[in-house]
């Protein structure tokens, strides 16, 4: 049985609920951390991490970008984030193929992601810098999400990575 650690960032509670619905769907040893109180000894203790972050400036937030950087070389991984722009857009993919990058010597399994409402004070402020515009502008429609299906989405997604990580 696999020994799984999930670990995830987030500012206001969207990548958060993923990161549960996540831990919950999983069997066997598990646990879950912020992952500014998950060390190097949690991650090399562990076969599979899942890490997850919200997508901000169209990448991976600077924090999580060092800590991708620390995962073990051959580590199996799963990466999840939560984003503001429509499932599927450019936008929505660009941040994993970051995270994809910066975890080239581990080996990734899978990536899941979905729409986090974004505050509206965040939403004011990013919408007057012109390099936000693109994904501010479909924002609002995020309000309701990450939604019950979403969530279901996430755990079938541990699911689903859990079986090939078992087969590795
Ligand atoms: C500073 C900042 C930058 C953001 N940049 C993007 C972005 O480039 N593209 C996008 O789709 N969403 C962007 N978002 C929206 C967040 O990714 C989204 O609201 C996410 O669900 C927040 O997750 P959290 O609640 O776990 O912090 C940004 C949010 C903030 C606060």
């Amino acid at each position: 049985m696999e020994k799984t650690l999930v670990t995830y960032f987030s500012q206001t509670g969207n990548t958060k609920k993923v990161a549960e619905a996540i831990y919950e769907n999983l069997q066997g040893d598990k646990q879950i951390k912020n992952f500014k109180e998950a060390d190097m000894e949690d991650m090399k203790d562990c076969d599979l991490i899942f890490v997850g972050f919200p997508v901000h400036s169209h990448s991976v937030p600077v924090a999580m970008e060092r800590f991708i950087k620390q995962i073990p070389p051959n580590k199996k991984l799963a990466f999840f984030s939560t984003h503001g722009s429509l499932t599927g857009s450019r936008i929505s993919r660009e941040a994993i193929e970051h995270a994809t990058v910066l975890a080239s010597k581990a080996k990734l399994l899978g990536s899941f992601s979905c729409r986090g409402k974004v505050s509206l004070e965040a939403l004011e402020l990013l919408k007057k810098s012109p390099e936000h515009r693109a994904w501010t502008d479909m924002a609002a429609s995020a309000s309701t999400h990450p939604d019950k299906n979403d969530l279901k989405e996430a755990g079938s997604f541990a699911h689903w990575i859990t079986t090939l990580a078992s087969q590795e």
